[in-house]
């Protein structure tokens, strides 16, 4: 049977009305659904304006709403979330409201992957896993449809921070089977730490390091998504430079101390993005000074002001900061990113505002 695509667009804006529900104001009406196009196949693609009210399903409501629609073969829809106030840049870029990007086709690995994020450094144990955990959740919880991989194949930390250690299921027929990503807080996981027994070190060396990310990155089942998060290993060395050079990324985010030693392994970081010509979509300052709950009075232990004179000097956008806090830390080793765990705890709010920035730099 054919489908006129006129019809279908009426038909789809029919259904993509009433999809949220009592709870919002009628999605289509109210502006929050723009550009929706069909083409003969029955492609459909529309823009989603998010207001900060709005809850977290009602992507997931829309594009249901949208697959239904009898004729529709395929649904993409590009989320632009509410601007958040911490999170907007100084002087405002404001959104482009309703633009669609065109379909960027990645070849072979990740082909139904929309956008690639990597959380980096060049320096180890500043906080990257807690960042990239955190930003993948807050993402889900928006109704993005998240992947997160853990590429540091020799200190894998994702399964901890995820509360996850089962073995993933191979499914598919022999000769093509597919390892099904684990899901936990509303991502997909995968992490070289569900492959591997607990006391089994990942001793591997360079070239191995690349072919091993590049199985995950073909044979893992991810489905579609609209962004991967990628956590990185620590350093700049060739590894890195490969896994960069084998995942087609959208863009990295760099994250740093406050204090010298660490901005300086991160300037070697943001350089080795430049040379392959991947894009710094910015920086976090991690650990940027504690607050004692009694008083309110703030230590700087790592040091002030790091990451942001190190945006400046690198002409690079500051995405925020996050600071010390014990439920941070205690969230990682409980298996619950800190959105999660804490969502009210001033580290939480920051996660979320850089998450919503990322989001809003990678579909402008
Ligand atoms: N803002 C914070 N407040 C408190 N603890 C934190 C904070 N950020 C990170 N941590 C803790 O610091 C430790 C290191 O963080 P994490 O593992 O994310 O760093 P990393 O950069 O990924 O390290 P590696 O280089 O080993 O991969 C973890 O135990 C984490 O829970
Ligand atoms: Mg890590």
């Amino acid at each position: 049977m054919s489908h006129d695509p006129e019809t279908l667009r009426r038909a789809l804006l029919a259904a993509l009305s009433s999809a949220g529900g009592d709870a919002v104001e009628d999605p289509v009406a109210s502006g929050r659904v723009q550009d929706l196009t069909v083409d003969a196949e029955g492609a459909v693609r529309f823009a989603l304006q998010l207001r900060a009210a709005d809850p977290g399903a009602l992507v997931k409501q829309l594009r249901g709403a949208a697959e239904a629609v009898e004729g529709v073969s395929s649904v993409k829809v590009n989320v632009q979330l509410p601007r958040t106030a911490q999170a907007a840049p100084a002087g405002g870029g404001g959104l482009k409201a309703g633009s669609v990007p065109a379909p960027t086709p990645r070849p072979g690995i990740l082909a139904d992957t929309d956008h690639v994020v990597a959380v980096s450094s060049g320096k180890g144990g500043v906080g990257k896993s807690m960042v990239a955990s955190n930003l993948a959740v807050a993402l889900a919880r928006r109704g993005l449809r998240v992947g997160l991989m853990d590429a540091d194949i020799y200190g894998p930390n994702i399964p901890l921070m995820f509360g996850q250690n089962d073995r993933p299921q191979v499914v598919g027929e022999k000769g093509s089977e597919m390892i099904q990503p684990l899901e936990a807080h509303g991502v997909k996981l995968m992490s070289l730490g569900f492959l591997l027994e607990e006391d089994q070190p990942a001793i591997m060396r360079g070239p191995l390091v690349t072919g091993v990310l590049k199985q995950f990155l073909e044979q893992v089942a991810w489905g579609a998504l609209d962004v991967m998060v990628v956590d990185m290993p620590p350093g700049t060395g060739d590894a890195q430079l490969s896994l960069v050079q084998t995942i087609d990324l959208d863009g990295a985010v760099m994250v740093t101390t406050p204090q010298k030693v660490a901005t300086g392994d991160v300037r070697r970081g943001v350089k080795m993005f430049e040379r392959v010509n991947a894009r710094v979509l910015g920086i976090v300052e991690n650990m940027s000074g504690f607050t004692v709950p009694s008083t309110g009075e703030v230590f700087h232990l790592f040091g002030q002001g790091g990451g942001e004179a190190l945006a400046s000097e690198l002409s690079l956008e500051f995405l925020g900061s996050v600071p010390i806090d014990p439920a941070v830390a205690a969230a990682g080793d409980a298996g619950q990113p800190t959105v999660v765990s804490a969502p009210d705890s001033d580290a939480a709010k920051a996660l979320d505002a850089i998450a919503a920035r990322v989001w809003e730099q990678v579909t402008a």
